[in-house]
């Protein structure tokens, strides 16, 4: 089989680090990595190429574009919701100017190779906008079509980049005399909070949960940012990998949809302390909400109906709560910080 040659972008980010080490396990693929910063060394060695660019800069990714046969585009790179809400006019920028660039990218390469470019796409649960408390206590597992009124530029720019997507694969270009000329497959997922213990996150509102983690394994206390009634669905990293991966694959006539929920487990902040607690019994976790970051957490669902992408692509979680903490997080978090 020749070699895959797969483009990465916001490679030095969380999902990066953990999809890059899970493909480059598996051979077989030439890695090209970006990120705005420059890669770290351990990601760095496991890729064919990297590059420390910005992804508003077209030129740098036509020429990329030029020097590679691309056979799928991981696009990664954004500015996460608290980030966003921080720069709203930037945020516009990275994801919504920056997507539509690598949605350009994926156009030439499928000009240039004459075949379908894969584009797969990390959307979010901040797409949702639930208006109350109420509304979310009431709405329970929410289907992909319901509550789409995000009140965060991140879940506008997702909403709308998952759009751009989906035109970009049924109507770009719609009125041209051959309209199949440049074809784009994108695929979406919209993830829950993620939780990894290899990286600690920033500038996400979910990032409460794995900061308690990783500051209860540090021994250091933490003051969380939202109510303990606080919740929202979240996911352990190698399950948004897996997703990732299992929606690559996919064959095209089994998806009926642009763009996925996947969900896993959805603890409140005060089951969440609970559980990591029982791993680190003098873990020091007070609650003090952010009003303005929890009103933004009582927006996001309390649960997913991803029955969608269980019914198109097999998807499941290897790991629901417990086994992400008990099998994955916990070790490794006690791992990572007893070698420092
Ligand atoms: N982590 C989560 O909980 C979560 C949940 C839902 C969706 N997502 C989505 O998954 C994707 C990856 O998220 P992550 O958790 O790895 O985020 P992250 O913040 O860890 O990584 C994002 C990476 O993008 C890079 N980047 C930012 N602006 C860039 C630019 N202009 N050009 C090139 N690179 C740029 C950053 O340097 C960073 O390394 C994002 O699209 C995010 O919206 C993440």
């Amino acid at each position: 089989m020749p070699t895959r040659t797969i483009l990465i972008t916001g490679a030095n980010g969380e999902i990066g680090h953990g999809l890059i080490d899970h493909l480059s396990q598996h051979g077989g693929m030439h890695i090209i990595a970006m990120d705005l910063t420059q890669l770290d060394n351990a990601v760095k060695m496991k890729c064919h190429r990297t590059v420390t660019g910005d992804i508003l800069d077209s030129s740098l990714l036509e020429t990329l574009s030029t020097e590679h046969d691309f056979d799928t585009i991981y696009h990664l790179a954004a500015l996460l919701s608290t980030r966003a809400e921080r720069q709203p006019t930037l945020a516009h920028r990275v994801n919504v100017d920056g997507t539509l660039n690598l949605l350009e990218i994926a156009v030439t390469q499928s000009r240039l190779q004459g075949r379908e470019i894969k584009f797969i796409y990390p959307s979010s649960i901040a797409v949702y906008g639930l208006p109350s408390l109420d509304a979310k206590t009431n709405a329970g597992k929410i289907k992909e079509g319901e509550w789409l009124e995000p009140r965060t530029m991140y879940g506008i720019n997702k909403l709308y980049t998952e759009q751009l997507g989906r035109y970009y694969t049924h109507f770009y270009r719609q009125l041209d005399a051959d309209p199949a000329k440049g074809r784009v497959d994108f695929r979406g997922v919209r993830f829950p909070g993620l939780i990894s213990a290899a990286t600690v996150p920033t500038g996400g509102t979910s990032d409460f949960a794995p900061e308690m983690l990783h500051a209860a394994a540090q021994g250091k206390p933490y003051a969380c940012f939202v109510r303990e009634d606080a919740r929202i669905p979240f996911m352990a990293m190698p399950d948004a990998i897996k997703a990732l991966l299992l929606l690559q694959a996919a064959p095209k006539q089994s998806l009926t949809r642009a763009v996925y929920n996947v969900g896993s487990f959805n603890p409140s902040a005060a089951e969440l302390r609970s559980f990591i607690k029982q791993a680190f019994p003098s873990a020091a976790v007070t609650f003090a909400p952010d009003v303005k970051r929890q009103a933004i957490v009582d927006s996001w669902p309390a649960d997913v109906d991803d029955s969608a992408a269980r019914r198109d692509w097999n998807w499941s979680p290897d790991f629901g709560m417990d086994r992400s903490f008990n099998e994955y997080l916990i070790p490794a978090v006690k791992d990572r910080y007893k070698k420092r």
